[in-house]
């Protein structure tokens, strides 16, 4: 009765953690600090509610797969002016796509993008490791491998695509990357980026960039896919990139991103969201508009984090393999044993961590990449992050 492919997915690292510690006290003697989950907890600009509540009379409407045309032009100009594409680059009717989030547009892109097989062999798709675990889910239930191509300190916690096996890369049919990466934080620069869509062309697959990070970075605007492609020349060609709203304006709630690329692939993808896609309703695209088109508290949000970056800096600076990411919003430390460390700190700190192995599959010979680390997502306020760090110094 049930898809067997399910099967496959047995591990959610957050199911994982709740059976790590949810049996055990927090200990510690204050409240428990939650630094597992990456849900920003900064407050999200007032915009949102008052541009909501004035289009309230469009809930009564379906929404068009397509969103607005206020939404898909507001992206269109974030897009040119973030990455400073040529002011004819994006053409956002054929090149941009709203979605619900961009978790449920990483996961449906496999089913419009993996064929039955390729080069006469089950597809693969490939899976920095560690990773997002969106990622893995999406490529079995559309019927492919996952491969996982490790991202560790060796690999400067990037995937190194170039270096698999040429039969592997014929077989590929969509390869995911993650920058700034969660959870280490890497950003992928623009050489890294125009030889993967090189690849992408090369072999024929699609490239998946997810970018849900990339307005949190500390000093340098991380580059973007769609700025190798311009670099490259042949449109978007093989490339998807992947934005969200959730980090960028601290909105995990509103279910709102987009993704921006190859007009045939943007275009099967809709005649697959036709037929199952949830298109975001028209307030939330208008909120979304505004939102786009306004940088002032995006700046404001990445201040937020460098004052905590700086903080851990200060607190951690030797200890625990520190280093200051260049993008995104989370430690990722070296313990020694990443699942100790979070049971202990959980029970005699009330300090609850994600242990770095749940986010990472086991190598051939048995390794887990994420096996010696935890991800402290630095979502919290100032104090309440003080506090866990504190906790966390005096309990490893
Ligand atoms: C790497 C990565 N991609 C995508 C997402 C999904 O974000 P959303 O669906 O809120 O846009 C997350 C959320 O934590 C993430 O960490």
């Amino acid at each position: 009765m049930l898809n067997p492919r399910l099967d496959a997915l047995t591990d959610y690292p957050f199911q994982r953690l709740r059976d790590l510690v949810d049996h055990v006290a927090p200990g510690g003697g204050g409240d428990p600090i939650m630094m597992s989950l990456g849900e920003p907890q900064h407050a999200y600009p007032d915009l949102v509610g008052a541009v909501m509540h004035e289009n309230r009379h469009l809930y009564g409407k379906y929404p068009p797969v397509t969103g607005t045309p206020e939404l898909l032009s507001a992206v269109g100009d974030w897009l040119t002016t973030r990455y400073a594409l040529a002011p004819d680059a994006i053409d956002p009717q054929r090149h941009v796509q709203p979605l619900n989030g961009t978790r449920e547009g990483l996961f449906m892109l496999a089913q419009a993008v993996v064929p039955p097989t390729k080069a006469g062999n089950q597809p693969a798709v490939l899976i920095p490791n560690p990773f997002y675990q969106c990622y893995v889910g999406a490529a079995v239930i559309a019927g492919a491998e996952p491969v996982f191509v490790p991202a560790t300190e060796q690999t400067n916690f990037l995937p190194d695509f170039v270096r698999l096996d040429r039969d592997l890369l014929a077989r590929t049919a969509l390869v995911y990357l993650c920058s700034p990466s969660n959870p280490q934080g890497t950003v992928a620069d623009l050489d890294y980026l125009k030889n993967l869509v090189a690849m992408a062309r090369e072999f024929d697959f699609v490239l998946a960039v997810d970018e849900c990070y990339a307005e949190i970075y500390d000093s340098v605007p991380p580059s973007g896919v769609l700025q190798a492609c311009a670099a490259l020349g042949d449109g978007f060609t093989n490339v998807m990139a992947f934005h969200s709203l959730s980090k960028r304006s601290s909105v995990p709630g509103l279910r709102s991103g987009f993704v921006a690329g190859d007009p045939a692939l943007i275009a099967a993808f809709r005649k697959l969201r036709n037929y199952g896609g949830a298109p975001s309703p028209l307030p939330v695209c208008a909120a979304s508009a505004a939102l786009w088109r306004d940088e002032a508290h995006v700046e404001a949000n990445r201040a937020l984090y460098r004052e905590k970056f700086d903080l851990a800096e200060r607190m951690l600076h030797n200890r625990f393999g520190f280093y200051r990411p260049p993008g995104g919003f989370f430690l990722w430390l070296d313990v020694g044993d990443g699942q100790a460390a979070a049971a202990k700190l959980w029970r005699e700190a009330g300090v609850r961590v994600l242990p770095g192995g749940y986010l990472a599959r086991d190598d051939a010979a048995g390794n887990n990449p994420g096996q010696k680390y935890i991800r402290l997502a630095l979502v919290q306020d100032l104090s309440t992050t003080a506090d866990a760090l504190e906790r966390l110094s005096s309990t490893l």
